[in-house]
Parts: C-alpha cells; sequence; structure tokens
C-alpha cells in the first residue's frame, strides 16, 4: 500500500532522513529506533502530515504532495500525545467532528457516534470534557476518532509510551484485533512480537528490515551500550 521511492527529509537544512526506499504492504508493521532516529518524521510522512524534502511517498499510487487530502482519508494518524488530537470540548463532540467533514447527515454521525463510543467503552463519558479525561480515556478517545473515520490504514506514533500498565495492555489489545493495515511506532517489544514485519531506524536510516526477533537483536545491538 505504502512505497516510498528514495526519500530524503530534513528541518531547516538537516537532514533527518535518509535513503529511504520501502514498500509496505504487510497487515502489521512496526518501526523502532533511538530517540531522534526519524521513526516520528517517517510516520508522518505516510500520511502526508508531512511531505518529504527529496524524493516522494505514494498511498495505493497517490502521491502525498499532490493528494494530500486522498491520502488522508486512507491513512488515519494517532499522535504519541492524544492532547494534540483531541479538538472539541466533549467526548461526543470529538467523536462527531470528523464526520461532519465527510458530509454525513446529522442522523448517521449520531447513529455512528454510539456506536464508535460503545465500541471504545466511551459510552458513559460521552458527554464529559475531554480534557478531564485520563490519561488512558484520552488515549482511547483519539483512537476511537480515527478509527470512527474507517480509515484503511492506522499509523500510530508510539500509542502506549504515555500509559500506565493497564492502559497499554488494553491499548495492545486494540491494535492486536484492528483489521486494518498498521504501522506502529513503538518501544513496546511486547506489542511489536507478532507483527509481520520489523524496520529499525537509526540516525535517519532503516538499518534492519526483518521479522521481530531479528530485528529486535538488531535493535538491542544497536542500543548495547559502548
Ligand atoms: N519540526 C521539527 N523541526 C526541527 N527539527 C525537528 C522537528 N521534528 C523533529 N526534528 C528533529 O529531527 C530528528 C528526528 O526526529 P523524530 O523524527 O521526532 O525522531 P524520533 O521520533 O525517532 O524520536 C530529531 O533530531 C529532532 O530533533
Ligand atoms: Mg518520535
Amino acid at each position: 500500500m505504502f512505497r516510498i521511492e528514495d526519500v530524503e527529509h530534513g528541518y531547516d537544512d538537516r537532514m533527518v532522513l535518509r535513503g529511504i526506499s520501502v514498500e509496505l504492504t504487510e497487515r502489521r508493521i512496526a518501526v523502532i529506533g533511538a530517540n531522534g532516529s526519524g521513526k516520528s518524521t517517517f510516520a508522518r510522512l505516510l500520511n502526508g502530515l508531512l511531505v518529504p524534502t527529496r524524493g516522494r511517498v505514494l498511498v495505493d499510487g497517490l502521491d502525498t504532495r499532490s493528494e494530500g487530502r486522498a491520502v488522508r482519508r486512507k491513512v488515519g494518524f494517532v499522535f504519541q500525545d492524544p492532547d494534540v488530537q483531541i479538538v472539541m470540548p466533549t467526548v461526543a463532540e470529538d467523536i462527531a467532528f470528523g464526520l461532519k467533514h465527510r458530509g454525513l447527515s446529522k442522523k448517521d454521525i449520531a447513529a455512528r457516534v454510539a456506536e464508535v463510543l460503545a465500541e471504545h467503552g466511551l459510552a458513559s463519558l460521552s458527554e464529559r470534557p475531554a480534557h478531564l479525561l485520563s490519561g488512558g480515556e484520552k488515549q482511547r478517545l483519539a483512537i476511537a476518532a480515527v478509527l470512527a473515520l474507517e480509515p484503511e490504514c492506522v499509523v500510530f506514533d508510539e500509542p502506549t509510551t504515555m500509559l500506565d500498565l493497564r492502559n497499554k495492555r488494553r491499548t495492545t489489545e486494540v491494535i492486536r484485533n484492528l483489521a486494518e493495515q498498521v504501522v506502529v511506532v513503538s518501544h513496546d517489544l511486547d506489542l511489536l512480537s507478532d507483527f509481520d514485519r520489523v524496520l529499525v531506524f537509526d540516525e535517519g536510516r532503516i538499518v534492519a528490515d526483518a521479522p521481530p526477533s531479528e530485528a529486535v537483536a538488531a535493535y538491542l545491538d544497536l542500543m548495547a551500550p559502548c
């Protein structure tokens, strides 16, 4: 589904991704690597939140540079910090927000919101001010709001980093049960243990691209104290 061709990306003049050419067709793909190795930048390129300084990113043949809107319909993005993502005052309004932009009728929006709230264990929180939710509840809301739009693929940027153990397990289960393609940036080696493919980033390059056990071994080597 994703075709990344000769991509480089820089902020100002500093290159943080180099020589990235990869096709991502597997259903569950993880991205690991040290802090600052370019994982979030790579993730943001996948749905056109960023367009690459050089090269191109295609999603089902759509170039993120010229077809950003269509790409973002296909590819949902869950940020590391749910506060970045929650835009409306209440839980129900936040879920409805994206649906309104899809031109659904009021009745269809209400039905879809109720369905999504129930699916994600948020029904009892529907009128709650979103900013007063716990960290785990906020993450659940952020994920629910993205899934409400029925993307074909979901990119998660460190979805469990800010969570306690119970919410981490819960989020891991949600991701495991998704039928859609997922690309997950994570340091959580449990989460990615049954993934199809793992990319290891180091200083802006992919230095390993393998099934989990092999990729994790490469990552642990990389992280070993000198
Ligand atoms: N918006 C930005 N402006 C300038 N530099 C950035 C920006 N975002 C990230 N960087 C820099 O790019 C490098 C890679 O960052 P990032 O992709 O966030 O890595 P990771 O997610 O692996 O920690 C880091 O050195 C970071 O400081
Ligand atoms: Mg990051």
